[in-house]
Order: C-alpha cells, then structure tokens, then sequence
C-alpha cells in the first residue's frame, strides 16, 4: 500500500513545490507551517533506524495530521490514521543514485511531490469522516 502511495505520489515536472487551499491550511493548523511540516517529515525519514518510511497521515479520531515514522511496512504505524504522503526510507529507494546518503535523497525528494495527488487523498480521507464515532 505504501509502495502504490509513493509512485502515484512522485511524479516529476509537478506543477506546485507546495500545497494549496485546504490541505495548505490543514498543515499550517496542524503541524506549524509547510516549513515546519517539511522539516519534521526529512527528519523522521532521514532518521529511520534500518529500512522505513516517513509518513504524513489523516487521523480520523483527532481530525488533524500528523508525521508518523514507520519500521519497515507496517511497525509504528497509527492506528486508523491514512497516509497522505509517504517517503520511502528502505536503502533500495535511493542507494543506486545516492549510495549510503539517504538526506541527500530525502532533500531531492521533494521536488518531485505531486501535491494535486496527495491533496485527492488529503480530501478522501477527511470524507471518510470519523469510523469511530458514527452515529446510528
Ligand atoms: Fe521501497
């Protein structure tokens, strides 16, 4: 699932290098300011002990997002939250191009984020309303 996130999400000559209307907003309310958002999810893929991702998700029962880290596939990853973006952090992603530099990778990676691609699953996932708290 990550994996299909990460190619549908990556597409070069992207015509935005930041985020616009209600994500844009939804960033700067919940994590500080794209500046902030962007420095906390290099951090969190850049510092993945062995192979990972960095993962910006909905969470659905607090209704913000937020920057997860996540062990291999799945370990650490939140409970019901929906990844938006994701950055691969396993050495396969960029050890041919960048050898043993994953922040070089990292930096480079977001100049190719489509953010029309992930303000669709941005908007999808806050439609999916809250799974929890459904009203009978
Ligand atoms: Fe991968």
């Amino acid at each position: 699932m990550l994996h299909s996130i990460f190619w549908n999400t990556l597409r070069p000559g992207s015509s935005a290098d930041r985020p616009e209307g209600e994500l844009a907003a939804a960033i700067d309310e919940h994590l500080g300011s794209f500046e902030a958002f962007a420095a906390q999810l290099s951090t969190a893929t850049k510092g993945v002990q062995g192979s990972g991702w960095g993962v910006l998700a909905w969470e659905p029962l607090s209704q913000r997002l937020l920057v997860e880290q996540v062990y291999d596939h799945n370990g650490n990853v939140g409970q019901g939250s929906t990844p938006i973006l994701v950055f691969d952090a396993w050495e396969h992603a960029y050890y041919l191009q960048y050898k043993n530099v994953r922040p070089d990778y990292v930096d480079q990676l977001w100049k190719l984020v489509n953010w029309a691609d992930v303000t669709c699953r941005f908007d999808a996932a806050r439609a999916a309303g809250n799974p929890i708290l459904i009203a009978p």
